[in-house]
């Protein structure tokens, strides 16, 4: 008898959503936030329709929001106006993140709280480190991570996310915390961050595009496999990182899985700014439908091994669920 095999037995209605595992859950995802200065004020990012960057005064009520439909984390992103050659706004303690996140957790403690921790949104030439005759210099550039690091925890922040991917700065970090007494300040690295062009969409919106060159000398090259990721990974494990990160997403699932299963850690992946844009014309266009796009790439995440989802796509998606759970 032919086909003895019919893998369309369990594939009916009933069987099927009894085999089925569950969406993705809101808990999972991570929210990104952009402050920017001034007060009063939510601007729609241009190439980032639903997205919006919020003043100061503005961000509370959005998180109330996001509180309500079940997100658990946000990661904070500053936008500039004051910017120089070694990014001093971004360890100022009346910076806007800085602000941002003591708002946020005085309001809601139970609020899990990231920074973004890196110089290009405060660099007068847009690079994530202090530069030198055209040179990203990195040991001097780690000095003012740390700097951004004890003042992102100064002011209350639970987990500092490192993006900027320097050599030795998840340890470096780590120490300057430590020295501080910030012994539970979590590390969440940029572990395997690559030069993607899926990050358009970001420098428009953090304004942190870099004005000469690019960020090939420290960001990973798309086109090397992916023995550069597990590299990385494992020494930022070595440096005692808490939770690693692979980005972007989509367009490398392989690196997420394979770092997931080589490190004893949790992993986050990025659902980057290019991705989301990519879902959102399409669904504005009515070539896709974004919800079940959306919920189609969370659950691709997490079979390739993500712990945390961090997406621009969080909050429609959890409102989504409670809709239609
Ligand atoms: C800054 C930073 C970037 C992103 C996160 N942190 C941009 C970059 O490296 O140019 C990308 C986020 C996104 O595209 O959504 N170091
Ligand atoms: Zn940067």
């Amino acid at each position: 008898m032919f086909p003895m095999y019919r893998a369309r037995r369990i594939r009916r209605d009933g069987i099927r959503e009894i085999l089925n595992n569950s969406l993705v859950e809101p808990k999972k995802l991570m929210l990104p936030i952009f402050v920017i200065p001034g007060s009063g004020k939510t601007e729609e990012i241009v190439s980032m329709p639903g997205v919006y960057r919020y003043t100061v005064d503005k961000v509370l009520d959005f998180v109330e929001e996001v509180v309500q439909f079940g997100i658990k984390s946000i990661i904070f992103f500053g936008v500039s106006e004051i910017k120089d050659s070694i990014g001093s706004w971004a360890f100022n303690s009346e910076g806007e993140v800085q602000k941002a996140i003591r708002l946020v957790k005085k309001e809601f403690p139970d609020m899990v709280v990231a920074a973004d921790t890196c110089l290009c949104e405060y660099t007068d030439h847009g690079h994530c480190g202090i530069v030198k005759d055209g040179e990203i210099l990195n040991d001097e550039t780690l000095k003012v991570l740390n700097d951004v690091a004890i003042s992102y925890a100064e002011s209350g922040a639970d987990i500092i996310a490192p993006s900027g991917m320097m050599d030795g700065m998840v340890l470096s970090i780590r120490n300057a915390l430590d020295n501080k007494g910030f012994y539970n300040t979590i590390i969440m690295s940029y572990s395997a961050k690559y030069s993607s062009c899926f990050y358009g969409p970001f420098r428009d919106a953090a304004d942190s595009a870099p004005k000469f060159g690019n960020r090939k000398t420290h960001q990973m090259s798309p086109f090397f496999g992916y023995n550069e990721a597990i590299k990385e990974a494992l020494i930022d494990v070595e440096e005692c990182a808490d939770i690693l990160m692979v980005k972007p997403g989509l367009a490398y699932l392989d690196v997420l899985k394979a770092v997931k299963d080589v490190v004893l850690l949790p992993v986050a992946v990025y659902n980057v700014s290019g991705e989301y844009s990519m879902v959102k014309a399409a669904s504005i266009n009515g070539w896709l439908d974004e919800m079940s796009t959306v919920s189609e790439i969370f659950y691709a995440f997490l079979r390739a091994g993500a712990d945390i989802i961090i997406s621009y796509h969080s909050l429609d998606y959890a409102k989504w669920l409670t809709k239609n759970g």
